[in-house]
């Protein structure tokens, strides 16, 4: 397993390896993987009726010339990916008649009123183009880091739509353990839900941990508002199995609330800025049971200060569409004992403390991502051997309406009679709009 510094420096060399994204590759290999100037116009002759049939959009080009606009895309998407071509951009409004040749992107669509949502419509029909002309995803993935930034100058209309789903797939992250949006075990600055700035979304999650000598369930539902705000609530439910803690039950509930502040993990691929969010974690122990005989049916006689408490956290997330990589460092102020399973503060320390996590991903295709995770936590129980958790995982988004998420998780010595295979597997499924 990969330590915490590797992969932080890891993350560091990818983030300083990105290339300015709004200038053409300096090199051809996009332009030869998407298959030179015949492979771009194959997509291009895909792409343009799968936007003509897609009811997210179809409209906006009723009054359109399309063979003008195939060539003009054919040109951009070539000169983008590094091939020997120049977009010529020959436009021209009806009104606009005595100014000239326009080039800029702002000046071909401000007519149009194009929102998020039909923004990311129109780059997914080009995925699903470049897919169906067998595009490998790390190609694709780079002419869709060149097209990304031009949300700026293309999208100029907000809408208060109801919920439109219109997000690109698998943005909203998956629910993390805690019910936050985020990976598995980690709150990512992403915004659960596929609502864009103009809407909202939803989801409810199931998350199933199985280990030889515990379960831990988490089933919670989460909420995004304008792709800024985020509120959260679930509940944990850790089963000891093994003897003689097989009769041992936790459970917690979590309430969480995480507001985007700065950057765009989508869309700012012309940059080295994440998505920047920060997030509070209010968390309250509903007991112990199965421990009657001991005696013991609450966390602080196990030697915990409270049984309630606050995480506080920043999260920095970006996706390098580039590299197809999603990269997440999150770092979290807590005094929670195994996230708050035992309690919060103890005999060893009873301060907020700094506690790093980090994410990589490799996003194999527009549908899967494949990644790994770690996370510290602080040891405040001389009865606990609190130790990091890490995790690998594949998550899997066959639409936008359901995720599945299966993982390998190492969550560390939780019950302190039987720390043998504290490890296991992970399986959390999330459904939602
Ligand atoms: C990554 C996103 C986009 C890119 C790269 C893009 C690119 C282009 C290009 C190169 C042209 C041709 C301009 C010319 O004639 O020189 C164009 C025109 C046009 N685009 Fe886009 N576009 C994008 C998003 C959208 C969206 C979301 C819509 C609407 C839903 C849209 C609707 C149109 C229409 C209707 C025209 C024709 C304008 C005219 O001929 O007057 N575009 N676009």
């Amino acid at each position: 397993m990969m330590t915490f510094s590797r992969m932080a420096v890891l993350g560091l060399l990818l983030v300083s390896s990105l290339a300015s994204a709004q200038t053409p590759y300096t090199d051809d290999a996009t332009y030869v993987g998407l298959g030179g100037k015949d492979g771009i116009k194959k997509i291009v002759d895909t792409f343009i009726p799968l936007v003509l049939a897609d009811p997210r959009i179809k409209d906006n080009f009723a009054d359109f010339d399309m063979a003008q606009l195939n060539v003009r895309l054919q040109e951009q998407f070539c000169e983008f990916a590094g091939g020997p071509c120049k977009y010529t951009g020959k436009y021209r409004d009806k009104t606009m008649d005595g100014v000239g040749t326009v080039r800029d992107m702002t000046t071909v669509h401000q007519d149009l009123k194009i929102t998020n949502a039909m923004f990311n419509a129109l780059t997914e029909d080009l995925q699903i183009a470049m897919e169906q002309n067998q595009v490998p995803s790390r190609v694709s993935n780079k002419l869709i880091a060149k097209l990304a930034p031009m949300q700026r100058a293309i999208v100029t209309t907000t809408t208060q739509a109801k919920p439109e789903m219109g997000k690109f797939l698998a943005t909203g992250g998956v629910s993390q353990v805690e019910g936050a949006g985020g990976g598995g075990i980690t709150p990512w600055a992403l915004i659960s839900g596929y609502g864009t700035r103009d809407s909202w979304g939803a989801n409810a999650h199931y998350t199933y941990i199985d280990t030889q000598d515990y379960k831990l369930n988490s089933y919670g539902v989460a909420v995004g508002i304008a792709d800024r705000l985020e509120l959260s609530l679930a509940t944990q439910e850790f089963k000891g199995s093994l003897a003689p803690l097989n009769q041992l039950n936790i459970k917690q509930d979590i309430l969480g609330v995480k507001l985007k502040v700065a950057g765009d993990a989508v869309y700012e691929q012309d940059s080295m800025m994440p998505q920047v969010a920060v997030g509070i974690l209010y968390k309250r122990n509903k007991g112990v049971g199965g421990l009657g005989a001991l005696g013991v049916t609450n966390v602080m006689q196990l030697g915990a200060k409270d049984d309630h408490g606050y995480d506080y956290y920043v999260a920095a997330t970006k996706i390098l569409f580039e590299q197809s990589l999603l990269l997440n460092g999150t770092l979290r102020a807590t005094r929670a004992n195994q996230m708050g399973l035992l309690g919060f503060g103890g005999d060893q320390g009873d301060s907020m403390r700094l506690m790093p996590e980090v994410s990589i991903a490799y996003l194999v295709n527009r549908k899967l991502a494949v990644g790994a995770e770690y996370r510290r936590k602080p040891h405040n129980l001389g009865v606990d051997h609190e130790k990091a958790y890490y995790d690998a995982f594949v998550a899997w988004f066959p639409t936008k309406h359901v995720s599945l998420t299966a993982a390998y998780a190492q969550l560390g010595d939780i019950t302190v009679f039987n720390p043998k295979q504290q490890h296991g597997l992970y399986l959390s499924l999330q459904t939602g709009f």
